[in-house]
């Protein structure tokens, strides 16, 4: 299958890449190198040094034989969009490619219209190229259980039945995204959906939960393809964000009470979800909802799993409260069902005290790369 991975350069997408490289499938890569650029308004960076695609794609090339091409470009840039379009012809466009923190969507009103233009503009332009150029094209979308919020009834793979005042229907989850990063998740889904009803495009949502781990079978392979890890208040997510702490000797940083409950899943898992996607594609026309995560977690469960296995391993680790930045509830009801992709086949790697144990030795490595100050959250929403 020819699959382009837009975002290819990030978190996500470089495992994704190579996984989807191994397993067969011819892969390209679209990525306007925006979050290393990120990393350096932000003073920041990843805690693993992590190459130039360039080198990235070449030594992977060296060590089996793939090639991954590489197009260095803006998704908001249709002209660039379109001439990949046609030169790839892709049977399945992996989109991973926008800005994905929330914080960052919050700092101001500059960081919030980047955000949306981002993201929406970039997707619907997707949506377009699709249309004009490769027609039966699966899009294969990462959006977020940030989407859902955090209703007090069960959450269901996108679509819930209604029974009201006496009639009956199947309509989108009501969504409730808790910033303007999650806002901008919820208008892509909106288009992506209108799209496949007034256009027949094939797509799939995959509504991701947090995504923790650093390596994955081909990322280890080489230093060189070695992938990167936040930890910083804006761009760091829970777990790993934990973890890093614990390995400088930094308090665990709570908001608030932590009774906030998420879904989660390991990288490799990630990885799995796509080719899953990928391997049963929509049908034309249809906009399809998987919840891609394989477990729920409140944020002090977390904390408390990492100061376990961290004291295990000699740190003197301790939580600390810190009053929230974010505008969210601490404790309330979470529930998601996350049965799609298990039915298609996903077998999921699980929160083992040795996973975070790995990730733990994996970031020791490096913790001399932590900078400090970008540990706690700088970010408030009010
Ligand atoms: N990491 C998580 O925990 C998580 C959880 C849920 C959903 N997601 C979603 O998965 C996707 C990937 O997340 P990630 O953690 O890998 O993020 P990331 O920031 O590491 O990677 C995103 C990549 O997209 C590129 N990009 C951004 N805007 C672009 C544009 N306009 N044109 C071309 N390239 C662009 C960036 O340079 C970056 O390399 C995002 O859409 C995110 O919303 C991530």
């Amino acid at each position: 299958m020819n699959i382009i991975i837009a975002g290819g350069d990030g978190f996500c997408g470089w495992p994704t890449a190579l996984y989807l490289s191994k397993q067969g499938h011819d892969v390209s890569i679209i990525d306007n190198m925006a979050r290393r650029k990120w990393d350096v308004e932000l003073h920041s960076n990843s805690i693993t040094p992590i190459a130039d695609l360039e080198d990235r794609v070449e030594k992977w090339k060296e060590l089996t034989g793939r090639e991954i091409r590489t197009y260095e470009g803006d998704l908001n840039h249709y002209d660039f969009l379109k001439q990949v379009l046609v030169k790839e012809k892709p049977d399945a466009f992996v989109h991973f490619a926008e800005q994905r923190s929330a914080p960052y969507s919050m700092i101001d009103r500059e960081h919030a219209v980047f955000t949306q233009v981002n993201n929406v503009v970039g997707n619907l332009n997707v949506l377009y190229g699709i249309k004009e150029i490769v027609p039966d094209c699966h899009l294969i979308k990462l959006g977020t259980m940030g989407e859902y919020g955090t209703p007090n009834i069960p959450i269901e793979e996108g679509y819930i039945e209604i029974e009201h005042k006496g009639r009956k229907d199947t309509l989108p989850y009501p969504k409730q995204p808790g910033s303007f990063y999650h806002l901008s998740k919820v208008h892509d889904s909106h288009n992506i959906m209108f799209t496949c009803k007034v256009w027949g495009i094939r797509a799939t949502d995959l509504n991701q939960g947090v995504v923790y781990g650093l390596e994955t079978e081909e990322t280890k392979m080489d230093p060189l393809l070695t992938n990167r890890l936040d930890y910083d208040g804006v761009f760091g997510t829970a777990l790993n964000r934990f973890i890093i702490q614990s390995t400088i000797g930094h308090d665990l940083t709570v908001y608030g009470k932590g009774g906030q409950t998420r879904g989660f899943l390991n990288i490799r898992d990630t990885v799995r979800c796509i080719e899953i996607a990928a391997e049963h594609p929509a049908d034309r026309g249809e906009f399809r909802v998987f919840n891609q995560f394989t477990e729920e977690f409140s944020v002090l469960d977390l904390a408390n799993k990492v100061k376990k296995v961290a004291q295990e391993e000699g740190f003197n680790t301790d939580i600390a409260h810190l009053e929230n930045p974010r505008v969210e509830l601490e404790e309330h009801y979470f529930h998601a069902e996350n049965t799609k992709l298990r039915e298609l086949g996903l077998e999921p790697h699980l929160l083992t005290d040795e996973v975070i144990r790995d990730i733990l030795k994996a970031v020791m490595n490096h913790k001399n790369r932590v900078i400090e100050e970008n540990v706690l959250p700088g970010v408030s929403w009010k």
